[in-house]
């Protein structure tokens, strides 16, 4: 039977004007998770900014936005250069008003075993994914602290911040400090009225998923008996958990990471299926220091 599937797309668990007059910042908001999360606030009334670096996402993302009655606006921005954060910060208030939650969604990551991981490869992925989450938190915080107004924030992560992710050391170390931040940031910036929580997808196939993680092995087929819950997510289902946490109902929660993935993370088995090696797993021949270009 596994776990029920969830009410309807455009079904909501909030009051229906939960996000009027509100603003929310969507970074990576143009496509798959970070779209599902900005079209969930937009439903209920938010103005939603999508902020990334390419156009045509950003257009897509507030198409979206748009697609369900609410004000969508694009902003350019990497995530990995505070001076286009702090301009896109600028840009919102004069278009939309100050921002009242921030989703730091935007990630980069592909497979790829850490012995033919180039520093260049770790460093990017790292640099989007930790710095870039910690640069728009804090411009974030400090124009909050400055104005003395309350806000909230969410980090999206990922279940490999806990376990470790063979064939993804990159994502999974980033991971790991962008649910370490939470902790922190939750703490120094609580007197300030600010909240900052931490969501974390399971397995949530989507059509705007990059050919690297299409291409991992196996993904895409059978998914839904490889979890104990018998299911994928549903992109909206993880919309509705960060516009709860968001929302003046999850006030006095703060510093937590809430994780929507149907228990997937704690499976284990009695004994556990036989180890594969993660060269062996990505299909990948031995390992050679120098290998032949071409
Ligand atoms: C090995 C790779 C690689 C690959 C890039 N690199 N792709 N190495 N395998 N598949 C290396 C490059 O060779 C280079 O190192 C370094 O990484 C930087 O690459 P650039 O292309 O210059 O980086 P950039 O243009 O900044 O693009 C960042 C990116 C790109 C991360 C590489 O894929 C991107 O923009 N991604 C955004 C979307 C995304 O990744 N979505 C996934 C979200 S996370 P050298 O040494 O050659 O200079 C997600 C979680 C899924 O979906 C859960 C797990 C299954
Ligand atoms: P996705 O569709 O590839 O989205 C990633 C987004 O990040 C893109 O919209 C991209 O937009 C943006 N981005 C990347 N680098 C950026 C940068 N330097 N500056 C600004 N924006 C940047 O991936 P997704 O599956 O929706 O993932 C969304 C979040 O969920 C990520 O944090 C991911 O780690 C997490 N997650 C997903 C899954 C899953 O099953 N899908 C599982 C676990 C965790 P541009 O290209 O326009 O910049």
């Amino acid at each position: 039977m596994g776990l029920p599937h969830p009410p309807e797309l455009g079904a909501s668990a909030l009051p229906p004007r939960t996000f009027d007059e509100h603003v929310v910042m969507v970074t990576g908001g143009g496509t798959g998770l970070g779209k599902a999360i900005a079209v969930e606030f937009a439903r209920l009334g938010a103005r939603v900014a999508i902020a990334s670096r390419d156009e045509a996402h950003r257009r897509a993302g507030v198409s979206a936005v748009e697609a369900v009655g609410a004000r969508g606006f694009a902003v350019a921005c990497d995530i990995r250069q505070p001076d286009t954060i702090s301009a896109a910060f600028d840009a919102i208030e004069t278009e939309l008003g100050a921002v009242g939650t921030l989703v730091n969604n935007a990630a980069g990551n592909f497979p790829v075993p850490a012995e033919d991981m180039s520093p260049n490869a770790f460093r990017t992925v790292v640099d989007i994914v930790l710095n870039g989450t910690f640069n728009c938190s804090r411009e974030f915080a400090r124009r909050h602290i400055a104005a003395n107004t309350p806000g909230s924030m969410i980090n999206i992560g990922a279940s490999y911040a806990w376990t470790g992710g063979p064939g993804f050391a990159h994502s999974a170390a980033g991971k790991a400090g962008v649910k370490n931040l939470v902790e922190t940031l939750a703490v120094e910036w609580a007197p300030y009225g600010l909240r900052v929580n931490g969501l974390v997808p399971g397995l949530f196939p989507h059509r705007d998923e990059v050919d690297a993680i299409r291409g991992v092995p196996g993904r895409g087929t059978h998914e839904d008996v490889r979890t104990p819950a018998g299911r994928v997510g549903y992109p909206h289902e993880l919309g509705w958990a960060a516009t709860f946490l968001a929302s003046p109902y999850a006030s006095y929660i703060t510093g937590h990471t809430m994780v929507v993935d149907g228990a997937n993370w704690q499976r284990r088995a009695m004994l556990m299926p036989e180890f594969v090696p993660i060269r062996e797993q990505m299909g990948k021949g031995p390992f050679e220091l120098n290998p032949k270009k071409g």
